[in-house]
């Protein structure tokens, strides 16, 4: 039998989305839907791994769960192609962690280098949630219950897929082949790695305020762009500006493509020649700004409008994450009855494991 292609992938629902999402991950994910190169695609949101650092603020996370699925709607994840689903419902995913649990050691947890710069970040100190500490082996269960095959994920989640192959495989080793080893598909455009936030710095991030949101206003978007940070020393319109760590630049490496140019700046031919221009001097950042905001607004603006049609219409949007959820089930379900058989705990099932015992047979 030819193996399956299986896609998933998730995140955290602790805020809307915005555009660093957009282009790191979402809009991937709309073309591997769209492709037709794949069985089935997982997309879930981590719900129970949002909380492994928000026990005391559930309602941050509930309601980041419908703006979340809003969003992934107004992309253009289309439930009858791609399987939306929340972690929490899928009660298989901590029967299956339980087992994962046993299969890696607190050495190897350790040296997960995403979870240890994440444990700084949050200055746990001495009081790291055991949860929290563990959630690699949590995500290695939803990654296998699934039987993914590819994990599209940002290259910070490189270990975390890592990790799952070494359970998989010391799964495997133990109690026969039963489970799929993924592998991580890291984006492919290197602009898309890491977009920073409008204010220069390297990461966007709610707390730090500098993020275009996939919901924000036309009026907002343009002023977000307007505030942008630049080039500081780029002061007279005629000064030499300076195109590295330069945002309005950096996101139109991100964004723009040749026949905007045509549509919102017809003075140039392409991306190339408005650097160049810039960095000789005699370009304001005004210009340059407006011509991404151009280019923003035309990307935005269907998310923009196909976001606030499912806005108006919540109970379906609750309805897809519902059907979502039992279909989710249903594949869990299967693959832990294989794993439950593999690992001879299915006690009740499988009479024969009691009834050598019952001929006097010990194994
Ligand atoms: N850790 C991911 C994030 O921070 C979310 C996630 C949870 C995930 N389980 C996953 C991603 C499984 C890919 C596969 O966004």
């Amino acid at each position: 039998m030819k193996k399956e292609k299986i896609i998933l992938t998730g995140d955290r629902p602790t805020g809307k989305l915005h555009i660093g999402h957009y282009v790191g991950s979402l809009r991937r994910r709309v073309e591997l839907q769209n492709s037709g190169l794949y069985d089935r695609i997982f997309v879930f949101e981590a719900d129970g791994q949002a909380l492994t650092d928000n026990i005391d603020n559930p309602a941050k996370v509930r309601s980041n769960v419908i703006e979340v699925a809003l969003d992934y709607l107004a992309v253009g994840l289309d439930p009858t192609k791609t399987t939306l689903f929340i972690q929490s419902q899928i009660p298989e995913l901590c029967e299956l962690t339980f087992y994962f649990m046993d299969l890696v050691s607190v050495a190897r947890l350790q040296r997960n280098p995403t979870v240890k710069t994440e444990i700084g970040m949050r200055g746990f100190g001495e009081s790291i949630p055991v949860g929290f500490f563990t959630y690699p082996v949590s995500q290695a269960a939803d990654i296998a219950a699934f039987r993914a095959t590819h994990v599209p994920a940002g290259e910070d989640q490189e270990p975390m897929i890592e990790q799952c192959r070494e359970i998989v495989r010391r799964f495997n080793h133990i109690y026969g082949e039963t489970l799929t080893e993924p592998e991580i598909m890291l984006p492919d455009n290197s602009a898309c790695l890491r977009l920073p936030g409008t204010d220069g710095k390297a990461k966007m991030s709610k707390s730090l305020g500098n993020c275009i949101y996939l919901a924000d206003t036309a009026d907002e978007v343009e002023r977000k762009v307007k505030s942008m940070y630049t080039d500081p020393g780029h002061l007279r319109v005629s000064d030499p500006g300076k195109i590295e760590g330069n945002c309005v630049f950096t996101y139109l490496d991100a964004f723009c493509c040749p026949d905007h140019f045509g549509r919102y700046l017809p003075d140039y031919a392409s991306l190339d020649e408005l650097k160049v221009h810039y960095m000789r001097g005699g370009l304001g950042d005004m210009k340059v700004k407006k011509f991404l905001g151009a280019v923003m607004q035309e990307m935005l603006e269907p998310i923009r409008k196909r976001r606030a049609e499912w806005e108006s219409d919540i109970p379906s949007v609750v309805e897809i994450l519902r059907k979502g959820c039992e279909e989710a089930r249903e594949v869990a379900a299967d693959t832990m009855d294989d794993v439950r058989r593999a690992m001879k705990i299915n006690y009740f099932d499988d009479t024969s494991l009691m009834d050598e015992r019952a001929a006097g047979k010990e194994d």
